[in-house]
């Protein structure tokens, strides 16, 4: 096996014999809604949503296993049939001969390519797949067969492309009864499917989606014949890999105008014979797609018919994608710079797949989560901040007055649907990441007003934390909470971040930290909702409420004398050490609280010095800090300390020395390193620890978690997992590149580098992890990346590696330069660079080593904007400064270090 080569820095790469690596796939896909997935022999799917899928739904293992793919037969006179993806049961007969075939993939940002060439046929095929970034729903296969032997050969082609049409659901519920609603037609150019009916969740509707499967030739010539259905084309006994309808003469093909109904559907489009001389080719065009009528598809689809308007199509779809990735770097490890290319581009996968429709991600059904909403604003932040500022504004319209939220995320910005299920889950760290993302924000942009903007509370029979009902709610009352005179309460952004982190505060276990309550950010652990503990997650609320203080002190330093809250509050805001050392006490004032707001509020107002209030959270920070220091700091036998980060659900320490062996968890030292509750002097410790027991560098680095040897039942449905998958120890990249992130800001340089060294070096070797560029969301014990491109993951390392790395970051709107770059990271003209975008500029940062000098010993001695010296307050650009830069041009800033 052969790993992969890059062809330019703009992400495009080049690798031979693809197919011999399974579980490789590839996304294609544009904002208009179409998804697809594409594998080296052309297999994979392609679908709008869960209930509109055009070939059949795939998982992980259906990737080898299924013989319907996007197939192009030539029935080569005399040779008999070859298919020009491979998938053809002699081809795959010979696949570990000598006869093996030739293959070379060559792929970029949404555009795939397979290169094919037989010895045995003297024939070589070129196919090109895209989904236009125009919004055609559309995806398109331009596929080329050359000559590439000695003699003329004689071709019938014929393109087989399994045409589903419906919704996942019916891959295994009512297949055939499914198969039965269907209506095909044949037209000019393709084969038409519309579904009478659909049959899912939703129940039974009238379809509202027509699919189909088209061909052209190059110059627009139409096809000779099609077939429809698959009965007919793979013929009594045969399959997709071998089908009986090319080779039986008895099987004719249907003319344009044939219709038949209630069968399985197939795109089955027979063109002309064909002559073509040695060195001589020809290309076929091939749309599938969906629209809401056959008119409308087959309009899209005759923008396509010719192969120049592919070719263009094909260039403006490169153009888009990769001008919309405005972040890339130069630095002295070339292959590092493109696959960071890659990585920056997932973000904008994950907010178009969501975490579903790509094979490993077989869970999903479209919806996105809590977590990821504002996960992808961190991304955005950084790529695209227009618009960035409502998204976060809309986001909060999720929060209940109990300080959990929404789980059921609508497809409209800021709208969120009402949970009616009688098992609410409430995930504890859910209150964490949109004060992480908005801080990002106030410091990218210095738009410190935004926390006085004023949004609704999500409202929802859901009451209490998830122990109780509003049993006054119905949907009459509608999605916002009022107050008791009947208004839709709106109250500060500000406001909404303190009530998430108030209620968490008080909501303690018997060890006064924060309940664990459905899991925390790790989803696995959802076994101890009664007395399960996250010392993890209780560690950065505390974090948070400090930071949340000091944007507090801020507005006031811009005049703000005080700050209004919805009177309820007033009961969050007690300030006393007997109270918060209380589990008890504290327990029955957040009771109080919830109660108080179960089914409205009063309306009435607080107001508070923003001093006061300041004082109030950082009493609180510096309490979680302290008690976090004094009951959780553990030493295990081999003298190696950490944190302790969990109690499970019979109240009992998680971590620490276990007669199955040591227990340590990732989660718990990357957020009391972020968090500040860990110290320098256990930030070193927790180091060697980590190195201890987590870490492997040939897997990629940092593993989750040791190995437990249980299947902890009082914990997680994690320790069910084999040991090293997934949320059981796998090295799961967002987790490993928090750790990283954490580090970093800690100023434990070497030892985040090392993390994301780590991580990439194993990643960007094909040969171990067996993925095309780009970071998975976990790797496995065997080294393998899994559930490749939909991984928060993403987000977090294009901002660490952007923010920390080269300390490329917004301080309150104004653009700090802090590098945290190694010797090693600079070329070998001293320097290292990126492209970027701040205040809506596009700049060209530029660090020179002029000394050569390692981290720590360089500092920054002189910043020039476009060649003339900048007189900097710090090591900074005042914002005002950038802003007066042309917005059409591209800047330079090049800044020396000594
Ligand atoms: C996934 C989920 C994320 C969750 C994590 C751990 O991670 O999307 O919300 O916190 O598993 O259970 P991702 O695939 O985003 O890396």
């Amino acid at each position: 096996m052969n790993g992969y080569k890059y062809l330019d820095k703009k992400g495009t790469f080049q690798m031979e014999n693809p197919e011999l690596t399974s579980y490789l796939y590839f996304p294609i896909a544009n904002e208009a809604g179409v998804m697809s997935s594409v594998t080296p022999s052309l297999g994979g799917d392609s679908k709008m949503g869960q209930n509109a899928f055009l070939l059949s739904p795939v998982s992980s293992e259906d990737l080898h296993n299924n013989k319907a793919s996007r197939n192009f037969w030539c029935n080569i006179s005399g040779k008999g049939l070859w298919s020009a993806t491979g998938k053809s049961a002699g081809q795959q007969a010979d696949l570990f001969t000598d006869a093996k075939e030739e293959t070379i993939l060559e792929a970029g940002i949404m555009w795939h390519k397979l290169l094919r060439k037989s010895r045995k046929f003297g024939i070589t095929s070129e196919i090109t797949s895209l989904v236009p970034y125009s919004g055609e729903l559309l995806e398109i296969m331009v596929v080329t067969l050359k000559n590439t032997g000695a003699a003329d050969l004689e071709i019938i082609p014929t393109a087989a492309i399994p045409l589903y049409g419906r919704s996942a659901d019916n891959i295994r519920d009512h297949r055939h009864v499914t198969s039965l609603l269907h209506r095909i037609v044949t037209t000019k150019t393709g084969v038409v499917l519309n579904p009478t009916l659909t049959f899912d969740e939703r129940g039974h509707q009238k379809n509202t989606c027509v699919y189909g499967v088209f061909g052209v030739e190059e110059n627009g010539g139409e096809p000779e014949g099609f077939y429809p259905t698959v009965e007919e084309f793979i013929g009594e006994g045969g399959s997709f890999e071998n089908p009986k309808a090319l080779t039986d003469t008895n099987i004719q093909s249907q003319k344009a105008g044939f219709s038949i109904d209630g069968y399985e559907a197939i795109g089955g489009i027979q063109f002309k014979k064909i002559l073509l001389a040695p060195k001589e080719e020809k290309t076929y065009i091939i749309c599938m797609g969906y629209d809401k009528g056959q008119e409308e598809l087959e309009n899209a689809v005759s923008m396509y018919s010719s192969k120049e308007t592919c070719v263009t199509a094909l260039e403006e779809t490169k153009k888009y994608w990769q001008d919309k990735i405005n972040v890339s770097y130069s630095s002295g490890c070339k292959d590092f710079d493109t696959w960071m290319y890659w990585v920056n581009f997932q973000p904008m996968l994950r907010r178009i797949y969501g975490c579903s429709f790509l094979p490993h991600h077989d869970y999903g059904k479209g919806g996105r989560g809590w977590r990821d909403l504002w996960q992808d604003c961190l991304a955005l932040l950084i790529m695209n901040p227009d618009g960035v500022r409502n998204m976060l504004i809309d986001n909060f319209a999720g929060v209940r007055m109990d300080g959990t939220n929404a789980t059921i995320i609508g497809s409209k910005q800021g709208e969120f649907i009402a949970d009616r299920n009688n098992i609410t889950r409430v995930w504890m760290d859910h209150g964490v990441w949109p004060f992480l993302t908005t801080n990002l924000y106030i410091m990218q942009s210095g738009d410190i007003d935004i926390l006085l903007k004023e949004n609704t509370y999500f409202k929802d029979p859901q009451a209490v934390r998830g122990e109780e009902k509003d049993t006054l709610w119905d949907t009459a009352y509608g999605k916002q909470l009022k107050t008791e005179s009947g208004e839709i309460y709106q109250g500060s952004i500000l406001e909404h971040m303190l009530v998430q982190h108030l209620t968490a505060f008080y909501d303690v276990g018997e060890h006064n930290h924060i309940r664990l309550r459905g899991a925390d950010w790790n989803d696995a652990l959802d076994l101890a909702d009664k007395r399960g503990e996250s010392v993890a997650f209780t560690a950065i609320y505390g974090g948070n409420l400090e930071n949340m203080a000091k944007l507090i002190l801020l507005l006031e330093g811009k005049g703000i004398k005080e700050l209004g809250f919805a009177k309820e509050l007033e009961i969050l805001l007690s300030d006393d050490n007997n109270l918060y050392n209380d589990v008890q006490k504290k327990q029955e004032l957040l009771n109080r609280y919830c109660h108080e707001g179960i089914h409205n509020i009063s309306g009435d107002k607080i107001f508070i010095s923003c001093r006061e209030l300041a004082e109030n959270l950082l009493n609180k920070a510096e309490w979680i800090k302290d008690h976090i220091r004094e009951t959780e700091w553990i030493t295990g036998e081999r003298g190696h300390s950490w944190y302790n980060g969990y109690y499970d659900n019979n109240g009992r320490r998680v971590e620490g020395d276990n007669d199955n062996g040591v227990r340590m968890m990732l989660t718990s030292q990357v957020f009391t390193i972020m968090s500040e509750t860990a110290t320098m002097k256990q930030v070193e410790d927790i180091v060697k620890a980590a190195d201890e027991y987590l870490y492997n560098e040939s897997i990629g680095g940092y593993k989750l978690n040791t190995n437990f040897k249980e299947v902890k039942m009082d914990l997680g449905r994690m320790f069910g997992f084999a040991y090293g998958q997934k949320e059981n120890g796998a090295v799961f990249s967002h987790m490993a590149v928090m750790y990283a992130n954490a580090l970093y800001q800690r100023g434990f340089v070497q030892e985040g580098y090392k993390v994301i060294h780590s991580l990439y070096s194993h990643c960007s070797n094909f040969e171990k992890s067996k993925i095309y560029p780009g970071i998975p969301e976990y790797i496995g014990e065997n080294g393998r990346g899994l559930y490749h491109y939909l991984t928060g993951a993403a987000s977090w390392l294009l901002l660490t590696v952007l923010t920390e790395m080269y300390g490329v970051k917004g301080e309150l709107g104004e653009l700090l330069f802090e590098p945290k770059l190694l010797l090693s990271q600079f070329d070998s003209n001293s320097k290292a660079g990126v492209d970027c975008v701040f205040a809506d500029r596009k700049l060209t940062i530029e660090y020179y080593n002029k000394n050569q000098k390692e981290y720590g010993e360089y500092k920054i001695t002189s910043i020039a904007i476009d060649g003339k010296p900048y007189e900097s307050v710090r090591e900074m650009v005042l914002r005002d400064d950038i802003i007066r830069l042309d917005a059409k041009k591209t800047h330079k800033i090049d800044i020396v270090l000594e």
